[in-house]
């Protein structure tokens, strides 16, 4: 391997979300809550950001750009980051899209709160997601006053399944104007095949929905798995809007950079107008992203083998240690989304159990993701595998 994975990287006083902020995001509580360990000894699985070095070459380019010694306001005026990112979606998805409808916001969750404003708040109309749901895609209709409509999915023994005749129905309701679709899903790492696509988009055709693809995870594939945006199999509709970002896939998150490819070009229009950022890019994150897309394609090509043999150890851990517990190595994402109905069914709040009882900060439930998420929990399996080890310990300790 070029690259190392095993290294433990020291973040705290980095005013990391992850090593700082986990208690308001997972407990909703303040610094005086105390648990049995020490902030210091958490095996940390929660948010989805990665334990990983950024990449070289990507580390690289921000220096280059610090060194050109003025960071002013900040736009994308030539074709060199569209063509970068164009040729990475070419060459990964067999994809592509006119300059014209590459429009930027400072992260997906922004972009989510704006077009969910756009379109669906004037109408008074609801949103409708599969479920169990990232928080973000309710909390960016409660933000909006705009009910979410869930379609749970259906976990069956091949794994979880789009439950097509529910999500039929619900479209139907004639105030539903928006689907918000997460390929990849987040949380079960769901990656959808061709054939579930296209029943989606007959779907979406059906009741004229607006359709936005949170594809966010897309690069973070298992070996061997090719990601198929939503607006390929779409390719004439023009309601679509596709959310990309490197942040995920390069562990970039805190430059706050995304894509949103929109194709009707009246609502690019209005997604420029009213963005708050009004137009303007970060330049460290903008010169991150481009090189992240020209130069970072060895550095994924051996993430995803360490991500996969991630998986492996935990699919071999739960055999041998915890066979009541459910589990499917996802097609894709870094999470392990792991049934405890049948292992802890008394245990309550599952996150806090492990962080009381395991010295492990995990997500899962329904406070934490929306619906169908009960007694399920979210490992992040971004870092080095001896924390993963030693994590797994723990829990089967717990347990
Ligand atoms: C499905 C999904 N969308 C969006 C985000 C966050 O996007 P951003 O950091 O670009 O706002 C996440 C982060 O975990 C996610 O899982």
């Amino acid at each position: 391997m070029k690259y190392d994975f095993d290294e433990i990287i020291d973040r705290r006083n980095t005013n990391a979300q992850n090593v700082e902020g986990w208690r308001p995001y997972i407990f909703k509580c303040g610094p005086d809550k105390k648990f049995p360990f020490a902030d210091d000894e958490f095996i940390r699985m929660w948010v989805a950001d990665m334990e990983f070095a950024v990449a070289p070459e990507i580390r690289q380019a921000i220096k280059d750009r610090v060194d050109r010694k003025i960071l002013g306001y900040t736009g994308i005026f030539g074709a060199e980051y569209y063509n970068a990112f164009r040729r990475w979606c070419l060459e990964r998805y067999a994809w592509e899209f006119p300059q014209e409808e590459l429009a930027f916001s400072p992260g997906v969750i922004p972009a989510l709160y704006q077009l969910v404003e756009d379109i669906v708040k004037p109408a008074g109309g609801k949103v409708l997601t599969l479920s169990p749901s990232y928080g973000h895609f309710l909390h960016a209709c409660t933000y909006n006053n705009v009910e979410l409509v869930c379609s749970p999915l259906r976990l069956t023994e091949a794994g979880f399944e789009i439950d097509f005749a529910d999500l039929a129905a619900k479209a139907k309701d004639p105030a539903v104007k928006m689907l918000i679709f997460c390929n990849p899903h987040n949380p079960t790492g769901r990656m959808w095949s061709q054939q579930e696509l296209e029943k989606v988009a007959a779907i979406v055709r059906e009741n004229e929905l607006w359709v936005v693809s949170d594809e966010i995870h897309c690069d973070l594939l298992r070996c061997g798995n090719r990601h198929i945006p939503l607006a390929k199999v779409m390719a004439d509709y023009p309601f679509i809007a596709t959310c990309m970002s490197a942040s995920k896939t390069f562990n970039l998150a805190g430059l706050c950079f995304s894509n949103v490819i929109i194709r009707d070009a009246d609502e690019r229009r209005r997604f420029r107008k009213r963005l708050k950022a009004g137009g303007d890019v970060n330049p460290l994150s903008l010169a991150a992203h481009q090189a992240a897309y020209e130069q970072g394609g060895d550095w994924l090509e051996e993430l995803k083998i360490y991500l996969d043999d991630n998986l492996k150890l935990v699919r071999n851990f739960l055999d041998v240690n915890i066979p009541s517990a459910g589990f499917h190595i996802p097609e894709a994402t870094y999470f392990a989304w792991i049934d405890l109905r049948k292992t802890l069914p008394d245990a309550g709040d599952l996150p806090l159990y492990f962080a009381n009882k395991a010295g492990v900060l995990l997500e899962g439930g329904n406070s934490l993701f929306v619906d169908n998420a009960e007694g399920f929990v979210r490992l992040n399996l971004a870092m080095p595998r001896v924390l993963i080890a030693e994590a797994l310990n723990r829990i089967g300790g717990a347990i």
